[in-house]
């Protein structure tokens, strides 16, 4: 099973988004409201997980991070580095090992890109997290809730508990019991159901921070 593939992001996502014009940054950032959470992180080495164009790596170079932005679609990446010239950009499958050597970043953001994978990679991708981040370094992010609507229909089909097909894509909807797993060996410090207006929808998002113990 060869879930949402480069092609799939490239061409069913990023083209479109990028052709609709929706490239330009938020005034508002979700970040923000854990502004002081994040100013506590020790050090300044991050990593910008799903990067997409940037909207996240932007408010943390701004907050005087030193970032590297990751993404599996060379469109997306392309888009970030003429939105922000000088970042650092990485075209990575975070499916696989990640390219950064244990216990050597301070932050990993992943915001709306780890909720498309079954549930053994969503664990390894956790793990892998964990392993390049320094002992109390943080990972802060956001996953689709399984308390949004319209997402699953007659037509879904159902790969594993909370992991579906449909709408020309894979995707995971997140619960409680799917966090007591993933945090297991994280100090939670924040993690939240809450819910956002994106792209004229509303949306039901899980917000985590996780700090490496
Ligand atoms: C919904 S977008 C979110 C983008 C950005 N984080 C934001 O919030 O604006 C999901 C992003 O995850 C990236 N992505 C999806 N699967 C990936 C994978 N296996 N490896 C790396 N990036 C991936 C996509 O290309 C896309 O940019």
């Amino acid at each position: 099973m060869i879930e949402n593939n480069q092609k799939y992001w490239n061409e069913g996502y990023w083209k479109r988004v990028i052709n609709n014009q929706k490239n330009s940054f938020k005034n508002k950032n979700w970040i923000d409201k854990y502004k002081e959470i994040i100013n506590k992180v020790e050090g300044n080495s991050a990593v910008d997980l799903g990067c997409g164009i940037g909207q996240d790596t932007k408010w943390l170079i701004d907050n005087g991070f030193d970032v590297i932005s990751c993404d599996i679609s060379n469109i997306a990446l392309e888009k970030l580095k003429e939105l922000i010239p000088n970042s650092k950009t990485l075209q990575i499958d975070i499916r696989e090992t990640l390219p950064f050597k244990n216990n050597s970043i301070n932050l990993v953001n992943a915001d709306l890109s780890i909720h498309y994978f079954c549930m053994k990679d969503t664990i390894r991708i956790f793990n892998e997290i964990n392993r390049i981040l320094t002992p109390k370094g943080i990972l802060i992010g956001r996953v689709n809730s399984d308390k949004n609507e319209g997402y699953i229909r007659e037509e879904t089909k159902v790969i594993e508990d909370n992991y579906y097909y449909d709408f020309e894509k894979y995707f995971r909807l997140f619960n409680k019991g799917q966090f007591d797993i993933l945090a297991k060996d994280w100090k939670i410090i924040v993690l939240n159901e809450d819910v956002i207006t994106r792209v004229n929808k509303k949306k039901v998002l899980w917000e985590f921070i996780f700090q490496k113990i």
